[in-house]
């Protein structure tokens, strides 16, 4: 028999659940408040972005308790939520005082911030219309960047059958990630560390969550176009940061271009960029060595910066 349960029964059931899980505090617009026990950092089931995908997110990383690209990341919820007409939850300089006090209601020193802006909960329909209206969720958890041996060997990469989304919604962090999804399914199920998507023109897209970027034969670090990606805050500072390299002559330019599986098989170097990996160096494309196959003088450069910036920001 299916049992009815009572309101009590629930909140038994739900305190007893061993609190495995590394969430350290959670923020809810449902609740008004933070919450540190993981039992009840919930989401009401008829918030459209749990049965409808519509909502947008963030990943960010705190390092040394302070909020890494904090202003970019928000900036980019912001135009996510506008290009689907979602009226933001609030001002940014609102929303960057809720990530402030989640993170520091977490007592964590380093951790990731997923900030989610979703429709809101008030049916099952399908219409954007039929909600209260926006909420915002911040949850605060433990960060699992990849493994050392990862940026001491490098990772491999191989070509994505995934169809790339078109222009608009790659440019949106949307709740509706399944092509991305079926990326991560693919590199699993091949073996590889990751796939990358090319677009109908045989363009390189990026990959699940990681904008790729590469070192060419004449030594440009380029990254893709931004017509058919999203603009990653990684890579936006990394390339900033790849100024000084170009000063010290290590590049010998910066910038953007198509980029065809031809200049990824002549490249140099081949870098995955994103908030939780930072830059991981590529040494196999389609199972061929990227380079002389080992971990490019460049990509360790820039992971240097990076992370320089990280403890400096
Ligand atoms: C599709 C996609 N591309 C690229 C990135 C990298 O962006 P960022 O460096 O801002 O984390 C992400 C981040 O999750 C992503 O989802």
């Amino acid at each position: 028999m299916i049992p009815i349960l009572t309101t009590q029964d629930l909140v038994n059931k739900l305190t007893q659940q061993s609190p495995q899980r590394p969430y350290f505090a959670m923020y809810s617009s449902i609740y008004g408040g933070i919450t540190l026990d993981p039992a009840w950092m919930l989401l009401p089931i008829d918030d459209h972005m749990v049965h409808r995908g519509d909502g947008v997110f963030e990943a960010i990383k705190f390092v040394g308790a302070k909020i890494y690209l904090l202003r970019p990341h928000l900036e980019r919820l912001l135009r996510s939520a506008l290009s689907l007409g979602l009226r933001p939850f609030a001002e940014i300089t609102k929303l960057e005082e809720i990530l402030q006090a989640t993170v520091s209601a977490s007592g964590q020193q380093s951790g990731l911030i997923r900030v989610f802006m979703s429709r809101g909960p008030g049916s099952f329909s399908v219409s954007p219309y039929d909600t209260i209206g926006t909420q915002f969720f911040v949850i605060v958890t433990a960060l699992t960047p990849p493994s050392a041996e990862k940026f001491a060997q490098g990772v491999s990469i191989g070509r994505s059958k995934i169809p790339v989304k078109s222009s608009w919604m790659a440019q949106v962090k949307s709740c509706n990630y399944l092509p991305n999804v079926m990326m991560k399914k693919e590199a699993v199920d091949r073996g590889l560390d990751f796939v990358v998507g090319f677009d109908e023109q045989g363009y390189l897209a990026e990959s699940a969550t990681e904008n790729i970027v590469i070192l060419t034969a004449e030594n440009k670090l380029v990254r893709p176009e931004f017509q058919n990606i999203l603009s990653g805050t990684t890579m936006i500072r990394s390339f900033e940061l790849a100024e000084s390299l170009l000063q010290q002559g290590i590049i010998a330019a910066i910038g953007s271009q198509n980029i065809s599986s031809v200049d990824i098989e002549n490249a140099k170097e081949i870098m995955m960029l994103g908030t939780t990996l930072d830059v991981l160096p590529v040494v196999t494309y389609e199972g061929k060595k990227t380079g002389n196959g080992k971990v490019g003088p460049v990509a360790q450069a820039l992971l240097r910066l990076l992370k320089k910036d990280q403890d400096q920001a």
